[in-house]
């Protein structure tokens, strides 16, 4: 046995991390159990803080909750920047998504039209518009989106700040695997078990493993290079039919992502992927194949049913943050205040309550939650 803690958080990724400051900072006694804290999916995301660009018909109440976030993250930053004393390298200089044919320009002037209907800003800028914004795009890019509202931010920064702002918020950190879990202990792999009053769990897709709530990892390849001022702001758009997005950080990182594949636990980097992601980016963005190649990488994003997350507490009296699927980095700052007040003996806020698992069966049947139980949205 070790002393035990009011709060034991399995996972040490972005949302595990957020949680174990803020719960710290309610004065709670925390601890984080995670072999390679930060290694997960939160070492390969891009940063992208997109609710608008990233918005899709049908996700309504999961655009409330990205909307929520997107607007927590000012404060949440210059908070976490203070806590720690290091830049987590949020900018908020805007997302432009581009249409390189005609077709491509009839689905973002729709989108647009979606995007209006709901009150979302966004403007339709004509080719030559997005050249003047991002003089390294390609002659054939014939119309643009841009959404000034959709930011980014360097998840290893961040990473690395939330992990300093826990330490010295009196976060223990535990490097070793977690093998079995009740509401009030954690059983570590070399056999020691901590006594906990709370027990979370958030280790991205293998939440479900830990829990038996559906779920599943899916894939995602991601190419970083360098190349200072190449972009202003985050580009994206659709070549042949795949998404593709380039996102550009102030030290000069430029991060291209990310394939969406449905492989199991397999991480390993393929060929293929790395020239599809670099052959999309190309046609967007000629002049790519000038910057320097630092490194290629697939992390395992946490799938859910409805592609919405899993937060609270289960009937076993566990608590739980998972599922963030696409918007892990995004929903990290609503989520952290969500169960941090639930850990700390209150009722999960409203803007959460329609991600509780209990939308969910053990089966893996599912209820997505409706726009209007999600709240406004805007
Ligand atoms: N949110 C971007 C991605 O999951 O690829």
């Amino acid at each position: 046995m070790t002393a035990p803690v009011d709060v034991a958080i399995v996972g040490g990724g972005v949302i595990g991390l957020a949680t174990a400051w803020r719960a710290a900072q309610r004065g709670l006694s925390v601890a984080v159990v995670d072999q390679s804290a930060g290694r997960g999916a939160s070492w390969i995301a891009a940063g992208m803080l997109a609710p608008v660009t990233e918005a899709h018909y049908g996700e309504e109440a999961l655009l409330g909750l990205n909307l929520d976030s997107a607007g927590r993250y000012p404060a949440f930053v210059a908070e976490l920047e203070a806590a720690s004393g290091t830049s987590v390298g949020y900018s908020t200089s805007g997302t432009l998504a581009v249409a390189l044919d005609a077709g491509d320009r009839a689905v973002l002037a729709e989108l647009h039209a979606y995007q209006q209907r709901l009150g979302l800003d966004s403007d339709l800028l004509s080719g030559r518009e997005c050249r003047t914004l991002e003089p390294m795009l390609a002659p054939t890019v014939r119309a643009g989106l841009l959404v000034t509202g959709d930011h980014s931010v360097d998840p290893r920064r961040l990473t690395a700040a939330l992990h300093t702002a826990g330490h010295r918020a009196g976060v223990r950190f535990l490097e070793q695997q977690a093998t079995a879990t009740t509401s009030s202990s954690v059983t570590l792999a070399d056999g020691t078990t901590i006594a906990a009053g709370s027990v979370l769990l958030a280790a991205g897709c293998w939440t479900p493993a830990l829990t038996g709530l559906p779920g599943r990892p899916v894939k995602g390849h991601v190419v970083r290079l360098r190349g200072a001022g190449f972009l202003q702001r985050t580009v994206r758009g659709v070549v042949r039919g795949f998404d593709v997005y380039v996102v550009p950080r102030d030290d000069g990182e430029v991060v291209i992502g990310a394939t969406v594949e449905e492989m199991g636990f397999d991480t390993s980097v393929r060929v293929g992927c790395v020239y599809e992601l670099l052959r999309d980016a190309h046609e967007l963005l000629p002049g790519i194949t000038e910057l320097e190649l630092v490194e290629c990488g697939a992390g395992l994003r946490p799938g859910s049913p409805d592609n919405a997350p899993l937060v609270g507490r289960l009937a076993d009296g566990r608590f739980v943050a998972t599922g963030h699927y696409r918007n892990g980095i995004l929903l990290t700052p609503v989520t952290a205040d969500a169960v941090t007040e639930l850990l700390a003996g209150g009722q999960l806020p409203a803007v959460m309550a329609p991600f509780s698992p209990d939308r969910v069966s053990a089966h893996g049947t599912s209820a997505a939650p409706t726009a209007t139980q999600a709240g406004s949205m805007r």
